[in-house]
């Protein structure tokens, strides 16, 4: 690659009518992070010497979700060429390349905007560089006009003002354009709006160049990675995509994925190798998994680190903050929140553990929960290396179990125990011998009749 300049402008400050929404079109998420930013990151790892996204008047959480990125604001919506005019602003004094990308197409790849810019700066130069492909729907599409003589682009015409003739085009505009930075005012300056929308169209660039004797070309992309976010269909269809190449990357780093269609993976996931994922497993953000660890069917986790030849599941939740160290096991119908199960720790039944820290070896029996919410603050709960916490226990936060410490089961504990104590908070069992064949008797005569 040459060492021309590159700037990127993203257009994100469309309606996005189509989602039906209250959330901007680019904030949706995709893998758990709003689409723009898959965008973005693409964007990153071209190195461009500059981005600016262009938002409206009234998304300050785009702002928010870019930072540091700078925004522009375009104050009316009046189509993409007006979108980039306003974009120029932040461009003062920038000299190389522009490259255009919508924030509704978040799978452009490296690779294309690569071929893009290679186009551009091979000879002859084009000073418009168009992405086209062939959809199976040209539907909306704006159609590429081609020379038929020697193949290069003549115009685009959005599909609203296309002929019958030019709509049966099949090439289409996938929105992406790369534009020599030294022509782009002048040829915005010349955009108007007498069209079938009443819009600036960024497209007419190209028939604008074309006009001045510059030439214009088009490189071919992939559908698949062209695919526009229009509705929550589409949004659904990308979704699908970008969740195959997680797995198939879980997959190719050493994982086993039992049924990989049901399992979701988060942008961010960090899967080691010999790791076996069952059915239902859903990720959210912020999860490292290490190698050998076991996750079984239908666990939701998030923000938890799973350290080496751990089990988890089945029915296990994992919620932020949640450590499990080597070798622990986290059981089905327990909730890890805010806690760390130390190496060979055990939790594996009907357990809630939040704010805690459960020693190395120890084990917590079925049912057991810290109450570690008073309804106003939230307290810790500390259970020392092998200790062994029966089952049905209620451990009231703060509190502190020794090492080698033993809870009685169903036992409420609310304060400290020492080191290898044994604690139990239990009313005594009350046996009246032959009370219940009585019992059962009298009810049985009532029912009958009787006095
Ligand atoms: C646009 C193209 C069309 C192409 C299609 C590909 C134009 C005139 N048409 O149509 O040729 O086939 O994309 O998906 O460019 N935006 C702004 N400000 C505006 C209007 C739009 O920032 O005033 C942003 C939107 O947020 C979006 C992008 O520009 O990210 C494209 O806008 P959209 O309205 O979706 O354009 P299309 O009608 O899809
Ligand atoms: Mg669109």
């Amino acid at each position: 690659m040459t060492k021309n300049k590159t700037a990127a402008i993203v257009l994100a400050a469309g309606l996005g009518t189509r989602m039906k929404s209250t959330l901007p079109k680019v904030m949706h998420p995709i893998a758990g992070r709003p689409m723009i930013r898959h965008l973005l990151d693409t964007l990153k790892r071209v190195e461009m010497d500059r981005i600016v996204v262009v938002v409206g008047p009234d998304q300050q959480e785009i702002v928010d979700a870019v930072a540091p990125i700078p925004c522009v604001v375009q104050q009316e919506r009046l189509g993409t060429g007006d979108a980039v005019k306003a974009a120029m602003s932040a461009l003062k004094g920038f000299q190389g390349d522009v490259l255009v990308v919508f924030g509704d197409t978040p799978l452009i790849t490296r690779e294309t905007i690569f071929a893009m810019l290679e186009s551009r700066r091979a000879a002859p130069h084009p000073a418009v560089v168009v992405l086209g492909f062939e959809p199976d729907e040209p539907g909306a599409y704006g159609r590429l006009l081609i020379d038929p003589e020697d193949g290069r682009l003549e115009a685009i015409v959005e599909a609203k003002d296309a002929s019958a003739e030019q709509r049966d085009i099949g090439l289409c505009n996938s929105g992406l354009m790369a534009v020599d930075g030294a022509v782009l005012p002048q040829l915005l300056s010349r955009l108007s709006n007498r069209n079938a929308k009443g819009e600036y169209y960024l497209t007419d660039l190209v028939a604008l160049a074309r006009e001045d004797g510059f030439d214009c070309a088009w490189v071919e992309g992939e559908e698949q990675e062209l695919i526009g976010v229009n509705t929550r269909v589409d949004l659904a269809m990308v979704e699908t995509l970008v969740q195959d190449a997680l797995r198939t990357r879980a997959m190719e780093g050493g994982a086993t994925l039992l049924d990989p269609s049901t399992v979701w993976l988060c942008h961010d996931t960090k899967v080691g190798c010999d790791v076996t994922i069952g059915p239902n497993v859903f990720f959210g953000p912020g999860v490292r998994v290490g190698d050998g660890v076991v996750i079984k069917g239908f666990c939701h986790i998030e923000g938890a680190h799973i350290a080496k030849n751990a089990i988890v599941g089945p029915f296990a939740r994992l919620r932020p903050g949640a450590i499990l160290d080597e070798d622990s096991h986290v059981g089905n119908f327990v909730e890890i929140k805010n806690a760390t199960v130390e190496s060979g720790a055990k939790v594996n039944h009907l357990s809630y553990i939040g704010d805690a820290r459960i020693g190395a070896g120890a084990n917590v029996g079925a049912g057991t929960i810290t109450c570690n919410y008073n309804g106003f603050t939230k307290s810790h709960t500390d259970i020392g290396a092998g200790a062994f916490i029966g089952s049905n226990s209620a451990l009231v936060a703060p509190v502190r179990i020794g090492a080698g410490a033993l809870v009685g089961a169903g036992s409420t504990i609310g304060e400290d125990v020492p080191d290898d104590a044994i604690a139990v908070t239990r009313v005594a069992v009350k046996t009246v011998p032959g009370g219940a064949a009585r019992y059962r008797q009298r009810r049985q005569a009532k029912k009958d009749g009787g006095a």
